[in-house]
């Protein structure tokens, strides 16, 4: 397990139409990770049908992707010890009524249709959406004062 893991988190629509992004930004930043990139963006068709490429055949889709292009999405990059794994547990279940207490899905949200966040949900994932979301030079290389913990 790497200390410089990445993941991509992207809080959805209506996540940030509710004002959730805070919340969910102090989550991430409280627990120890490292925020690389971060920008508030209007997704596109294109952008979305490579995002979710394994789940374009599904009935579900077309209203994931009109959800998608509702408002804008706040896509991030977060870094630290197993960020991936660690990342999905704050997120919770796909399906909120699935999701624990505790998680951010599980606290914030009852439909599988509106689960205001997406995690990637694994290393090869992560690299792939990272590199759809973000240019290279978007992701920043700093040192924070959490790494002077003692
Ligand atoms: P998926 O990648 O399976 O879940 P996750 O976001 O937890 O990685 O599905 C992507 C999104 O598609 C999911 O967040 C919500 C939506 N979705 C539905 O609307 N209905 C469904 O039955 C499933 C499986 C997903």
């Amino acid at each position: 397990m790497s200390q410089n893991e990445r993941t991509f988190i992207a809080v959805k629509p209506d996540g940030v139409q509710r004002g959730l992004v805070p919340e969910i930004l102090s989550r991430f930043w409280n627990k120890g990770y490292k925020l690389v990139a971060i920008k508030l963006t209007l997704a596109n068709e294109d952008l979305l049908r490579e995002h979710y490429a394994d789940l374009t055949s599904k009935p579900f889709f077309p209203s994931l992707l009109s959800y998608m292009l509702s408002g804008p999405v706040l896509a991030t990059v977060w870094e630290g010890k197993d960020v991936v794994k660690q990342g999905r547990v704050l997120l919770g279940a796909t399906n909120p009524l699935a999701s624990a207490p505790g998680t951010i899905r599980g606290d914030f949200a009852v439909d599988m249709g509106r689960n205001i966040i997406h995690g990637s949900d694994s290393v090869e994932s992560a690299e792939k959406e990272i590199g759809l979301w973000f240019k290279k030079e978007e992701l920043v290389d700093y040192k924070p004062t959490l790494t002077s913990w003692i």
